[in-house]
């Protein structure tokens, strides 16, 4: 274990008003999270905020002179090789300057208006960001892909998992992975291939490309180019990747679901609430609305596709009505499997210091209803496999002996009596029962298909 983050210092100027006041305590509260104590002097403080008052006259020049002196100040501490101090302006100078205060004072980190303070800890990791520094965080991404570095990867089973991307430029308000895993990162497809490929050398049939962002894949051609390209591969036979936002869920992606034969019908991708003023304060960037033309748009390309999503209860704010809305989408889009979860408050996420947090007993009855939802549509969709003949991936034994467990494309577990050597084979099953979880197989033949 590593020891916590030492505490930031962060000095805050007021100037103004009583409102002005209040703001500050609210900054400082939003950022206490992310590890930043109020200190009493710019000296020393890793970030400073000049909360500023455009109410008299000449109120500007001296904002502008402070932050000559701030500017001297940091200079200084950097030039005797100290940490760098971050410099933002907050307050009605902010909002009635903008980004004229960077282009005259180039020292100044970044510009926030009083209706964004919530933006703060996202606004401060982007500027940590753009400095290559992160917030937190355990190791670099470059660090941890030279560890992963294709010579001498072991492979376990016929399976693998294959890290292409790290990271997320999203902010969603109630996720940690911005601050703690830092910024989207991808690794060359080049790398990637080689690891492809001595995975496949070794047996694997099936490997599912992972990211915290997998869809937003920043290799050449991006994800979909990444599949054709891995799909090329001899000896590999089904390619899986999660997770996916809507957002970067582009054309040529879908494209390739309707393409590539080895791009395996199942697609995780989270929704957390179908209600759009939820979806708004959640940050999420598209609508309940633009996620279900999406997943239209997908069936169009692939009709059988199975879904699977992420979904959020008790988000604060959440009313019946949002919850409601929710347990809609989930009706209209119809899930093959699912992930839902109370809202749980995260340090240094905007959403732990949002208004209208939910009862605890709330959040729970939400997620048993959602649940009751979910579960029916798994529990459908894996009966609606009932009679038709699965290609199976074999992985291992069952828990029966003579058993055999595999993956159908739509990733259900699926098991069958059947001999040990065809562990590592893709065989066909006509399923003969369901489960929640689970379907039961026989073997037609020992006939092999090649997906
Ligand atoms: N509370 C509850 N669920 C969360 N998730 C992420 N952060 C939180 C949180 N603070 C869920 C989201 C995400 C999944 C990986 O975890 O649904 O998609
Ligand atoms: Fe990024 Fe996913 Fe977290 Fe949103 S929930 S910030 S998309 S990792």
């Amino acid at each position: 274990m590593s020891d916590p983050a030492p505490a930031k210092r962060l000095f805050i100027k007021t100037y103004g008003c009583q409102m002005n006041v209040y703001d500050s305590e609210r900054m400082a509260d939003v950022l206490s999270p992310l590890g930043y104590a109020i200190t009493d002097t710019p000296e020393g403080a890793d970030l400073v905020v000049l909360n500023t008052c455009h109410i008299r006259e000449k109120a500007t020049e001296k904002v502008y002179s402070e932050l000559g002196k701030l500017k001297e100040m940091r200079d200084e501490r950097l030039a005797d090789g100290g940490s760098r101090m971050t410099i933002a302006v907050a307050g009605c100078v902010a909002q009635a300057e903008g980004e004229e205060i960077m282009r005259r004072q180039p020292a100044v980190d970044l510009v926030v208006g009083p209706q964004a303070y919530h933006q703060l800890p996202e606004l401060i990791a982007r500027t940590h960001r753009a400095r290559g520094e992160r917030l937190s965080a355990d190791f670099a991404p470059e660090e941890k892909f030279d560890a992963l570095a294709p010579a001498g990867r072991r492979a376990t089973g016929v399976t693998a998992f294959l890290t292409v991307q790290e990271g997320c430029d999203k902010f969603c308000t109630f996720c940690v992975v911005p601050y703690t895993r830092g910024g989207e990162w991808s690794r060359s497809p080049e790398t990637i291939e080689a690891e492809a490929r001595e995975l496949a050398a070794q047996g694997v049939r099936e490997v599912t490309l992972l990211g915290q962002n997998v869809n937003a894949y920043a290799g050449e051609g991006g994800l979909a180019a990444l599949v054709r390209r891995l799909a090329r591969i001899p000896g590999l036979d089904r390619i899986r990747y999660t997770t996916s936002h809507p957002c970067d869920m582009d054309d040529s992606l879908i494209a390739a679901h309707a393409e590539v034969e080895a791009l395996m019908p199942y697609l995780h991708l989270p929704v957390q609430s179908g209600s759009d003023r939820i979806l708004k304060a959640m940050n999420r960037s598209h609508t309940a609305q633009s996620y279900i033309r999406l997943i239209e748009k997908i069936r169009t390309a692939r009709p059988d596709i199975a879904l699977s999503g992420d979904f959020i209860v008790g988000f604060p704010g959440e009313r019946d009505s949002d919850f409601e809305a929710t347990l809609s989408l989930v009706r209209e889009v119809g899930y093959a499997a699912a992930f839902s979860f109370k809202y749980s408050r995260r340090p240094g996420t905007p959403a732990s210091a949002m208004p209208g947090q939910v009862d605890e007993a709330v959040k729970t009855e939400r997620l048993a209803r959602l649940n009751g939802v979910l579960d029916e549509q798994a529990r459908s969709f894996n009966t609606s496999q009932i009679g038709r003949v699965l290609p199976v991936l074999f992985e291992r034994p069952g828990r029966n002996p003579g058993q055999l467990i595999g993956r159908s494309p739509y990733l259900q577990a699926v098991h069958a009596t059947a001999p040990d050597h065809l562990i590592g084979q893709i065989v066909s099953l006509r399923i003969e029962s369901a489960a929640r979880m689970s379907l039961a197989g026989e073997l037609i033949s020992e006939d092999l298909v090649s997906a």
